[in-house]
């Protein structure tokens, strides 16, 4: 039976959760979980991952791994959390993740520490009776990765829907030019490929959204499609992101994705 992918939208982030599911075995992989996060009182909350512990248990599943696409910028990761509702669970990140700790927190602990796996790019990932493959698509940060099983792909903040375009390089370690090749690992998919998103936040008024086909990105992503080049990109890239505020949550949501309770209470979370 093919692999089924649920979402689990967080309004306050734009982010979207998944739940891969692999039915035969009754296995599944929670992808970039959400950690609820007020910054007023500096309190974090699981009323986002409970819904995900919900699902699991109605659906009697096993949760084999907590994956993250990367060190998350604007919110909190649950993963920590659902290691101790699903302690059997192994945890997952690219192994840039080395790199973003040393340009932003070098006395975080080791990545290895926080994580069970770090991923390299090519990486074979078992679900019950499927595997994946990591696909690493460094740009939006070092850490960057997708996760591919069967023709599902979980891009993260590579790709946004078509009307948004792609994910910010301004971060320590973006590199527009990187982003740019890794989407076009992306793009030479077959074409019916699903793209899983990291964010949606409606623009323009419509609908939120997270799915779309490698052909709807080839032919209509406002930064990628109809074959615009590098230099267009990067320059594109470099304009936008210029003028983007920070996320909200900067400060807070690193601290924590790298160093845990220790690094929110080192901000003052
Ligand atoms: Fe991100």
């Amino acid at each position: 039976m093919s692999l089924l992918a649920t979402p689990f939208y967080d309004g306050n982030t734009g982010s979207f959760s998944y739940v891969l599911v692999e039915p035969d075995s009754g296995t599944c992989a929670v992808i970039d979980p959400v950690l609820d996060f007020c910054s007023d009182s500096g309190r974090t909350g699981t009323t986002q991952a409970d819904r995900i512990v919900e699902f699991v248990k109605a659906n009697e599943l096993i949760v084999e791994w907590l994956l993250e696409t990367h060190v998350h910028a604007d919110h909190l990761s649950a993963t920590p959390y659902l290691k101790t509702r699903f302690v059997c669970a192994q945890s997952g990140i690219g192994a840039g993740v080395r790199e973003v700790r040393s340009l932003i927190d070098p006395d975080a602990p080791d990545p290895e520490r926080r994580f069970d796996r770090l991923f390299e790019d090519g990486d074979r990932i078992g679900l019950g009776h499927a595997c994946g493959r990591v696909i690493a698509t460094p740009g939006h940060t070092p850490a960057c990765v997708s996760y591919r099983f069967e023709d599902l792909v979980f891009v993260g903040d590579a790709l946004f829907q078509p009307d948004f375009g792609s994910g910010r390089c301004d971060f320590p370690g973006g590199d527009a030019a990187m982003l740019y090749q890794s989407v076009q690992k992306l793009l030479s998919l077959p074409e019916r490929t699903r793209l899983f998103t990291g964010h949606d936040y409606g623009p323009c008024g419509r609908p939120v959204s997270y799915l779309s086909t490698v052909a709807e990105q080839r032919r209509a992503n406002v930064h990628f499609g109809n074959g615009a080049g590098e230099d267009c990109f990067v320059k594109m890239r470099a304009a936008r992101d210029a003028d983007l505020a920070p996320p909200a949550l900067l400060v807070p949501a690193v601290s924590y994705n790298l160093a845990g309770e220790a690094g929110l209470a080192a901000v003052g979370g």
